[in-house]
């Protein structure tokens, strides 16, 4: 058959039901270009009735070249020129100024987490290596079978190692000096988080490395390893699979015993139907309050929320095509449909180095309802829950229109005076992780 419905549904739904501005710019730039041909056309048509002599093409019609200069006139200035100008490359810059409005926000904002996702420096490495050398390999705890776990176990820490993990794959079985190298998972956590990293700890075993602005969680020993690959394995959306894979081929060819699975691919199921987007957001979610003056409110302020994904752009490593695309595009398209909005690409220095990022901002009430609906089915177990139990009850005043009365308003700016200062390590009461999956 000539037409392929699945791809003409994915085509459809990839171009017409967009809502990237770089996309839409794109779909009004070809449409200008089609416009122009059917308007050179008609001017070619002027053209030649101009260039013959006496009664040339139009056997003397002037009514009909009068139409058809009309025609070309209409075609290329309102169905070419405006659309190209306004539509075309109006999308993409305004897409640049609001990249500039969100840097200078993310200034300020504190409780922005930061990609971690980097390299992990070798002293970490070397650190790992270690523990584990010192400690025989085994972090004592109870060997874990993947029977009977909660189903949204695996797809949670798959996004939550996809946002903030590593999963490290040493070259060779042994260095240079002969002595082992070990393969593991490692989980970054802000200090806010060495509870939660603790709890998981608990359940999932490895060790806490603490660092003075961060903790990591390393899974190691190879019971509790295989426990988590298999767990995550099929859930992975995003190019870090590569390193899933590498490991699962790592373990295979060196540790054939083990019972690890056979990679899966990628996990395109619908972003509702699991955890995975709570656990990447625990890792690079934030929640945000925003009041600014405003004259044209009762209250003289404008009270906002929203909700941010934020992803580097590319997998650092090279990746077969076949697996995955390298590009983050993909998910965070994805993550921007879902929830209705455009997915923005942003650049800034971290770590002195110039990086680039997508980022996705729920920042309306259709996108809020549809982020309330998803977090109280699929939880946040991290400090960002409490960020999230105060934006949800900002986003429930602005259902109702509270926010706009002067109490209304005296209680947003209370929330938002509060919104991290419970978020300080010893006060903070991780009472909400004994719904967690495990
Ligand atoms: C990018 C936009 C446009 C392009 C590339 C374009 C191109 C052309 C060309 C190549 C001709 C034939 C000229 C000749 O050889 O005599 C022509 C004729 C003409 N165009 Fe356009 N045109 C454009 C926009 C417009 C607009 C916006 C209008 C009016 C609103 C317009 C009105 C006319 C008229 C009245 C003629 C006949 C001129 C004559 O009598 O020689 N054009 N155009």
């Amino acid at each position: 058959m000539l037409l392929n419905f699945s791809n003409f549904k994915s085509f459809m739904s990839r171009w017409l039901f967009s809502v990237s501005h770089k996309d839409i710019g794109i779909l009004y730039l070809s449409f200008a270009l089609f416009a122009g041909l059917v308007g050179t056309s008609l001017s070619m048509f002027i053209r030649l009735e101009l260039g013959l002599a006496g009664r040339g093409l139009l056997d003397g019609a002037g009514q009909l070249y009068n139409v058809i200069i009309t025609g070309h006139g209409i075609i290329m200035l309102l169905f070419m020129v405006m659309p190209a100008l306004f539509g075309g490359f109006g999308n993409p810059i305004t897409l640049m100024f609001e990249i500039n409005q969100m840097n200078y926000k993310l200034l300020y904002n504190k409780n922005g987490s930061i990609d971690l996702d980097t390299e992990i420096p070798l002293t970490e490495i070397e650190t790992i290596n270690n523990i584990m050398e010192q400690y025989s390999s085994d972090d004592k705890g109870q060997p874990l079978s993947t029977n009977n776990v909660h189903p949204q176990l695996g797809p949670y820490l798959a996004g939550l190692i996809e946002g903030d993990g590593h999963i490290y794959v040493p070259n060779t079985l042994y260095n240079d000096k002969g002595k082992r190298r070990y393969c593991f998972i490692r989980i970054v956590f802000t200090k806010f988080d060495q509870p939660f990293a603790e709890y998981l700890q608990s359940k999932l075993g490895g060790f806490i490395v603490d660092y003075d602005t961060y903790v990591t969680l390393n899974i190691v020993a190879f019971d509790k390893l295989v426990f988590i690959i298999n767990l995550i394995n099929g859930h992975m959306r995003t190019p870090k699979i590569e390193a899933l894979h590498r490991l699962i081929i790592f373990l295979h060819t060196y540790y054939p015993e083990l019972p690890v699975q056979s990679p899966k691919g990628l996990d395109l199921s619908p972003l509702d139907s699991n955890s995975r987007l709570s656990g990447m957001s625990d890792a690079d979610g934030n929640f945000n309050i925003i009041i600014t003056k405003s004259k044209e409110r009762r209250t003289g302020y404008r009270v906002q929320i929203n909700y941010r994904l934020e992803l580097r752009t590319t997998y650092p490593k090279p990746i077969n095509p076949l697996i995955c695309k390298a590009s983050y595009e993909d998910i965070m398209q994805s993550v921007a449909n879902y929830f209705g909005v455009n997915m923005y690409e942003r650049e800034r220095f971290l770590f002195n180095k110039l990086r680039h990022f997508y980022i996705v901002i729920a920042h309306n009430f259709t996108s809020h309802k549809i982020v309330a609906s998803y977090f109280s089915k699929f939880p946040l177990y991290s400090s960002k829950y409490f960020n999230y139990l105060s934006w949800y009850e900002v986003h429930i005043m602005q259902l109702n229109n509270q926010h706009n009365t002067q109490k209304g308003l005296h209680r947003c700016q209370a929330i938002k005076s509060n919104f991290n200062s419970t978020l300080s390590p010893s006060t903070i009461n991780f009472n909400h992780l004994r719904n967690f999956y495990i």
